[in-house]
Formats: structure tokens, sequence, C-alpha cells
């Protein structure tokens, strides 16, 4: 396949064991369909930088077989971190640019999330909302009460956190609109009720967010990546509810790859983190008939991917990539692995929820299963 934006390289090898054709965009390219999936690890120092832990448990999942690793969750700003020990942007990020070194000479592109929780509703640690219309009630709120000036100012940080990242040595740039993050509940009709510009179009925060990136930092070598929630609620109605949104950005140009998740962290953590009884891989059919019909995004698909012959052995869009959490978490080696066809040597993830930090009350991350997770 060949369109105006994405090259796919049918004259390159692909990966030993993958059939995927590396995609450039940007004169970044993506060698393997494979990513490590942005984790927030718990892992930062007090000045939001990175520890030497958290910079093993980035190189111990980069190689030539993983495409992009992502660093989950960095906050534009101090004030807007999920918990004590988020990475976020500041004055001082003195050893960011080893890591995006490291990251690179190892083999993968090295990514970063760029989030910001902006609320007074404190994240919850069960699985479940005990009251999700009061939830709601109070995000609707929230957005409702945000002066221009203190949108604006929101747009700035996001736009000067990215251009600062990608100074850094990033080149994916993931925008965080899922979960229920700030960018998440302003850009959707549920939580937004504005009447102003920013509530007729919900889209447009993310449009001035792309457009002050493209501005600062130009448009060559870094992918622009935006992350959002499909299946909030109900997975039929909200991919079609999402389809507008969806054109409303690829009509608008900036971005070059979106990435699926799923859940609100404030109702229900069960589509976050889902269970193994959701099966194999469950957003493939819905994603890759959202990757046909919009040919000029990447898209990367997450959720549940335990066995990479069934991917690599369906017929799957060319632009479709995948983000893998847990089944990294637990075995750092499980795509070459399944690459090398040594499946029966993967150490499986048990879905025993114990990366759960936040929710468990520790302070970073553990499993269950893998007890050199960094
Ligand atoms: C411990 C942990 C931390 C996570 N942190 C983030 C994060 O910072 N940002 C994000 O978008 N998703 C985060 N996620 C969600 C993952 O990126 C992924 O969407 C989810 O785990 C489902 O994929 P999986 O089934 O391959 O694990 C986290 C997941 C886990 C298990
Ligand atoms: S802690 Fe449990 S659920 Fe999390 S990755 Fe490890 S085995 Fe899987």
């Amino acid at each position: 396949m060949t369109d105006p934006k994405i090259t796919i390289r049918t004259n390159d090898q692909p990966i030993v064991g993958s059939n995927f054709l590396p995609i450039i965009r940007k004169n970044v390219t993506l060698k393997s369909r494979y990513f490590f999936a942005p984790i927030n690890a718990g892992l930062a120092d007090s000045y939001g930088n990175p520890t030497p832990e958290l910079i093993s448990f980035h190189a111990k999942r980069s190689g030539e077989e993983i495409g992009v690793n992502y660093l989950g969750n960095v906050s534009i700003h101090k004030d807007y971190v999920t918990n004590d020990t988020t990475l976020f942007v500041s004055e001082n990020m003195d050893n960011w640019q080893g890591m995006t070194q490291l990251i690179s000479n190892l083999g993968s592109l090295p990514g970063v999330q760029v989030a910001c929780y902006k609320s007074n509703y404190k994240l919850i640690r069960k699985w479940k909302n005990k009251d999700d219309n009061a939830y709601i009630q109070f995000a609707q709120e929230e957005i409702n009460a945000l002066s221009i000036k203190e949108i604006n100012t929101l747009v700035h940080q996001f736009v000067d956190s990215a251009v600062r990242l990608i100074d850094l040595g990033f080149k994916v740039i993931q925008i965080h609109a899922g979960h229920g993050y700030f960018l998440s509940t302003f850009t959707s009709p549920l939580f937004n009720k504005r009447s102003d510009e920013y509530g007729k179009d919900t889209m447009l925060v993310l449009k001035r967010i792309f457009e002050g990136i493209r501005t600062k930092a130009g448009s060559q070598d870094y992918i622009l990546d935006l992350r959002i929630s499909i299946y909030e609620r109900s997975l039929d109605e909200d991919t079609q509810a999402k389809i507008e949104s969806i054109e409303n950005l690829y009509s608008h140009g900036a971005l070059d790859m979106l990435s699926q998740t799923n859940g609100l962290y404030n109702l229900s953590k069960r589509l976050m983190y889902p269970h193994k009884s959701f099966g194999h891989c469950f957003m493939k059919q819905p994603i890759a008939q959202l990757a046909n019909r919009f040919p000029n995004f990447i898209w990367n698909l997450c959720g549940n991917i335990w066995d990479l012959d069934d991917i690599e052995q369906s017929d799957i869009p060319r632009n479709l990539t995948f983000s893998i959490g847990r089944s990294l978490l637990a075995d750092d080696d499980f795509i070459s692995k399944n690459l090398d066809q040594k499946k029966d040597q993967v150490n499986r993830c048990n879905f025993c929820n114990k990366c759960h930090y936040y929710s468990m009350g520790l302070p970073n991350i553990a499993c269950g299963v893998n007890p050199n997770l960094f």
C-alpha cells in the first residue's frame, strides 16, 4: 500500500519471524509492528525524572523487535501528576537524553506519552466506582468551569512539553486523551457541555495542540500520536460515536498515528486492564476496520495480546501496529520468543493484578510472575 502520507517499504526485509513491512512517516521508520505500551511504572524521583530502575525497566523492553518503547504518563506539569512517583516535564531533565539514546541504541524508537490529570477528583483505588453518575457530574462541572485562559494555558503546556521531549530525542510523541485524563474528558461529548468554541468542536483543543507543536517543532522527524479510549461503555456504540471525532482529526491532517486504548479510570478499570475472559486481541476486528477506513493514519491497537502467531497469520491492514503491556511486563522477551517460535518458553501473565500498584497501595510497579521487572 502506498499513499501520500505513509510509505510502506516493500524492498526492506521484515524483522525475523514477522511479515510486517517497515512504515516510514516523516523520516521516522517503524521497523516492527509491536510496541511496548505506555506504562506508568511509578519509578520517577521526586523531581519527576527517571530513576536508574526506570531506565533499566525500559532498556529491558527495547530491541529491534520492539518498534516503539513508550514512557507512560509524563505529566506536562508537576501539578498535574496522578501519583507522587510519576514523571513530569520540568526545567531540569538532565538524564532524559541518556535514556532516549539508550532506547535508540538498543533498536527501538523512544516514544513518550504526554499527559495531564487536572481534576480535584481523586483517582479511585477500587476497581469500580460506586457512583458513576456522581463522577460524571463532578467532571462535567469542572470542565464547564474552566476559563478560556486556563484552557489556553494548558494548550501551551502541552505544546511546550511535547517540543521539549522532541528536543530530548523522543521520536513518537503520544498525546494522552484516554482513560479519563484531562484531554479525554474535555474532548468527550459526555463530559464537555460547554457552549463556547471548545464545546462546539470538542476536538478543537487537540487541533490547537497539534498546530502549536508543528509551529514550534516543525513537522519532520517525529510521529505525532494520539491515544484515545475507544471502548468506554458499549463497544459498538462507542466505536460508532468516535468515528465523527476521528474524521474531524483525519481531515485536519496534523496527526500521524491513532492509538486505541479502552476505559475510563474513574468509572471502572475493567476495560483499561481487560480480564483474560475478553479473549486474545479482542479489539482486532473494530480497529482493523478503522485502519482500513482511515489509511493515512498509522493505527495502534492494545489489549490482551498474548499470541503473535495469530496476528502474523491474520490478514491485517499494513498500517496496523500493536502495543503490548502486561505480556511484556511478565516476560521482557515475550516478542522475540514468539517470533523465534519459542512460545512455549514465554513466562506468561496470569492476570493477578499485582502490577496495578496504585490500586494495591504500593509505591511502584511489581509483577506476580516476574521478580526481575527492572
Ligand atoms: C501497571 C500498568 C500501568 C499502566 N500505565 C499506563 C499509562 O501510564 N498510560 C496509559 O495510557 N496506559 C497505561 N496502562 C495501560 C496499558 O498501556 C495497556 O493499555 C493495558 O495494560 C492493556 O494492555 P495489555 O493487555 O497488553 O496489558 C498501564 C497498564 C498497567 C498494567
Ligand atoms: S502483575 Fe500479574 S497481571 Fe500484572 S503483568 Fe504481572 S502477572 Fe500479569
